[in-house]
């Protein structure tokens, strides 16, 4: 008789980065004879893979969480009794520890970004349970190896698919949590990570999107023994037979250097698109959140961009409502917005995070305010966006399908851009790059024609 397989449900919330993680805990338990199921009601075990950033992240959570405890009261009421491990996992998890296990006592399980290879082995030491009782299990260790070491090799991809190349941040912008929950700066081999490019190009990837919380920062050992730039690790990516498309998120503007530019202008692989946060337009907010750079020199950059590649185009992210904010502050946010004119963007109203500098200032915005200022914001940038989406229309663009569409019969695809387009098709267009003409562009999507 074969045994059992576990059915094991992971949410992963934020970033990439966080996705890219769901996915490795995925491939470390599959061979432990856990399944993958997308809802937690039939689930053996529920992980919630975390995210810290904002209190509204936070907070989706903590009501989660409520629910898998519904779920899990219920099953003891039943008859079989298949009680349900609960798990909390990611930047949450590291952030708040055993705290949570307190505020939460129906938690089995807490660990962080770093601890999370070691999943298999923490459950198959929950299930032994000691005396009837289940223990609790809090990992939120910072090991001294690479959990990368650890990480399974994937066995399937999407078209687009993510490859960590390095993790942390040692910038401590004084807004931000990701320093204390992802620790400090690491960078994997360039060796290690042209592998995984391999494996995953293999298996049918045609675009990579290289991830890191600084990964313009990345310094990693190269095949040489020499300390590898992205930029550098771009030029070598490009040589792989197969790939089609290069990304790389998140980057910070300090971290821009020569052989990056000159990838934007020498790689065709690489995309004409770039994510590069701001966050703010104002140099005293700018100094304030301790980001080290003028709007001046961010300005800079942009302009050696665009001289790296013409066509190059730009998103960011930025916070509204940082303590001390004047409105003049903010006037020049927007004043940068229009100056650089982004195609996408995302932005956030600031949230006071525990442990960080900006949290205990006296000089926090109200809350009327920071709506105010980021509808203000999003307005412009919405329209910019449109703009940007309807002047593609009667363009040929080069489009990767990777996925179904909402409306039976279309598939959607990415472009340069990362605009999303809908066309009329089906799933064997997945993994295709395909040249198609715009026909409609909509606020966050684009449609068109196969031509
Ligand atoms: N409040 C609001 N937004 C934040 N971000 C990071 N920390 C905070 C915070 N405390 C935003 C930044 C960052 C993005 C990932 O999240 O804009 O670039
Ligand atoms: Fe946070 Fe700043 Fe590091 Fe980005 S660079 S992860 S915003 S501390």
């Amino acid at each position: 008789m074969t045994a059992k397989l576990k059915k094991v449900y992971i949410k992963s919330y934020g970033c990439q980065m966080n996705v890219y993680d769901g996915q490795k805990m995925a491939d470390l338990l599959k061979p432990h004879g856990y399944r993958i199921t997308d809802t937690y009601d039939d689930a053996d075990v529920s992980i919630l893979n975390t995210c810290h950033i904002r209190e509204k992240a936070e907070h989706k959570v903590f009501s989660d969480l409520g629910r898998l405890n519904t779920v899990k009261k219920d099953r003891k009421n039943q008859e079989d009794n298949n009680d349900m491990i609960i798990a909390v996992g990611g930047c949450v998890g590291q952030a708040e520890g055993e705290e949570i296990t307190r505020q939460a006592p129906y938690v089995d399980m807490v660990f962080g970004p770093q601890s999370y290879h070691r999943l298999p082995e923490m459950l198959a030491q929950i299930e032994q349970k000691v005396k009837g009782k289940r223990r609790k299990i809090v990992d939120t260790q910072f090991p001294a190896i690479s959990k990368f070491d650890f990480l399974p090799a994937a066995n399937e991809t999407p078209a687009s698919a993510f490859l960590v190349v390095q993790e942390g941040c040692d910038k401590f912008c004084h807004f931000c949590v990701v320093p204390y929950t992802r620790g400090s700066e690491y960078s994997r081999s360039a060796k290690t990570i042209l592998e995984e490019a391999k494996h995953l190009i293999s298996l049918g990837a045609k675009e990579i999107t290289l991830l890191g919380q600084n990964v313009n920062g990345y310094h990693g050992e190269g095949p040489d023994g020499s300390e590898w730039s992205l930029g550098r690790l771009i030029y070598a990516l490009a040589e792989l037979d197969g790939i089609k498309r290069i990304r790389y998120t998140t980057s910070h503007p300090l971290d821009m250097h020569d052989e990056l530019y000159n990838a934007h202008r020498d790689v065709p692989m690489l995309m004409p698109f770039l994510h590069l946060p701001v966050q703010s337009g104002s140099d005293l907010i700018l100094n304030a959140m301790n980001r080290k750079h003028t709007a001046a020199d961010y300005l800079k950059i942009i302009e050696k961009l665009c001289i790296a590649c013409a066509d190059i185009k730009f998103s960011s992210d930025f916070i509204v409502g940082y303590p001390g904010e004047t409105n003049k502050d903010h006037k020049d946010t927007l004043e940068l917005i229009k100056n650089v004119g982004y195609v996408q963007s995302y932005s956030f109203k600031y949230s006071p995070r525990p442990g960080t500098p900006a949290s205990i200032l006296q000089t926090q915005v109200a809350e009327d305010i920071k709506s105010e200022r980021l509808t203000e914001l999003q307005d412009l940038i919405n329209a910019q966006q449109i703009a940007f989406n309807q002047s593609m229309v009667g363009q040929t663009m080069e489009v990767l399908f990777e996925r179904e569409g909402k409306i039976p019969g279309q598939v959607v695809g990415k472009t340069a851009y990362m605009q999303s387009v809908t066309l009329n098709g089906d799933s064997s267009l997945f993994g295709n790059l395909l040249s198609v003409r715009i026909s409609n562009g909509y606020g966050n999507s684009l449609s068109g024609e196969r031509i």
